[in-house]
């Protein structure tokens, strides 16, 4: 009886015994598959800049960030302006928040009318950097920003060399709420103060040409024994200069602020504005401590850029003749990148096409290398097993001749 049932018996076990290694070899090459997919796909961090404007002191600092990010590949950004309206930042900030983002940058464009949104933001644990324009609290993981007192002071100081008389001075204002309105106004008058010059009149442009313009005509026209115009950015220096000219007051000395080289330092060394003063951008930094943030690595919670140089006619030129080179090498640096772009485009598309084909290769191949592998192991180990537990001719025979016949199926079945 013993004898009858156990070939039967060892057939049904060979047959269960291949079924089993069988579907674990496809699981075991289907999880490689899977492991092997998942170590291609990277994550990037997704960081939104939120600029209060679009000017050309913007536009520079955009053009440094971008040219970081070209470096890494873990990153990527997106831009949004807020064009001078407190209300479009507030929705742009929400956009980067509804749209998962790892971390904002903001430049906020009121203090009063930011900070409970970028409280809000940073109190949820999204990093926030604030930079630029500051806001009424430490509601940030890092600010990074210049000093714009020391600016105003540097500015006050400059005007004895523009006149030798005592100066009168307009003020033209940025927009009131943001906060380098307010150090570059406090800056200038304590400096102004202690020169004993007078400031004659101070009124608001909103930091636009358009706002200053208004600002002068009426203001020359009121005051005319003004002598120097001292505007927070370039932008409304210019918008100043073209009034006083029309005015016939080609005369008044005007000082602006920003130097960013296609407005201010252009208009300097074209003779239009009489001196500006730097005011840092520093997009590449601004990255940096981004990155830092997001990959937990060390940071400094505050930084505060450099103080400012002055640009006059003096070094106006040779800021342009740098500033022409560096826009050849992001010249160069973009046409790289495009060429770097060509070829991974041409690679994705290889992948695309080489991939599922590479990838049914891998699966075939693990499968039956596994299958063929195990089936050779366990007829092994069968074969030893019964050849250990038959001791007579007859059922030596029988095991050999099962031994041979478990490595070919089909011919048992
Ligand atoms: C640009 C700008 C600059 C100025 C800065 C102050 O949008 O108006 O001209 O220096 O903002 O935040």
């Amino acid at each position: 009886m013993k004898e009858s049932s156990s070939p039967l018996t060892y057939n049904i076990f060979i047959m269960k015994l291949k079924r089993y290694l069988f579907l674990s070899c496809i699981l075991t090459a289907l999880l490689s598959m899977m492991l092997l997919g998942a170590c291609s796909s990277e994550k990037k961090f997704k960081v939104g800049i939120s600029q209060c404007s679009s000017d050309d002191w913007r536009n520079k600092m955009n053009e440094e960030i971008m040219r970081e990010v070209m470096l890494h590949d873990n990153v990527e950004v997106e831009i949004r302006s807020a064009d001078d309206s407190s209300a479009k930042q507030i929705t742009d900030l929400d956009y980067f928040v509804n749209n998962g983002f790892d971390l904002i940058a903001v430049a906020p464009n009121e203090a009063n009318a930011l900070t409970p949104k970028i409280k809000q933001i940073y109190d949820s644990g999204i990093p926030v950097i604030v930079y630029d324009r500051d806001i009424n609290g430490p509601y940030f993981t890092a600010f990074q920003g210049a000093d714009n007192y020391e600016i105003g002071r540097m500015a006050a100081a400059y005007v004895a060399n523009l006149t030798s008389e005592t100066p009168k001075i307009i003020e033209i204002t940025g927009l009131p709420g943001s906060t380098p309105t307010e150090g570059r106004s406090n800056g200038f008058r304590n400096m102004a103060d202690s020169l004993g010059y007078s400031i004659i009149a101070q009124a608001s442009g909103n930091w636009n040409e358009t706002g200053a313009a208004h600002v002068a005509d009426s203001m020359i026209t009121r005051f005319p024994e003004v002598n120097v115009i001292y505007a927070h950015n370039d932008r409304m220096a210019l918008g100043a200069r073209e009034v006083a000219d029309s005015l016939g007051r080609s005369d008044i000395k005007i000082i602006g602020i920003d130097a960013a080289p296609r407005i201010g330092v252009q208009a300097v060394s074209d003779g239009k504005l009489d001196a500006t003063f730097l005011y840092p951008t520093q997009g590449h930094a601004l990255m940096k401590t981004a990155l830092a943030i997001l990959q937990g690595e060390p940071f400094d919670k505050m930084r505060i850029l450099p103080s400012p140089a002055h640009v006059d006619r003096s070094n106006a030129q040779f800021i342009l003749l740098q500033d022409n080179a560096l826009r050849e090498e992001t010249n160069k640096i973009g046409q790289l990148q495009a060429r770097v772009a060509t070829f991974s485009q041409r690679y994705a598309t290889q992948k695309i096409c080489y991939m599922p084909l590479l990838q049914l290769f891998f699966f075939l191949q693990s499968s039956f290398s596994c299958y063929y592998v195990s089936i050779g192991i366990a007829n092994g180990i069968i074969a030893r097993w019964r050849s250990a537990t038959t001791s007579s001719p007859t059922n030596a025979t029988n095991s050999t001749a099962s031994t041979t016949n478990c490595s070919k199926p089909q011919a048992r079945n």
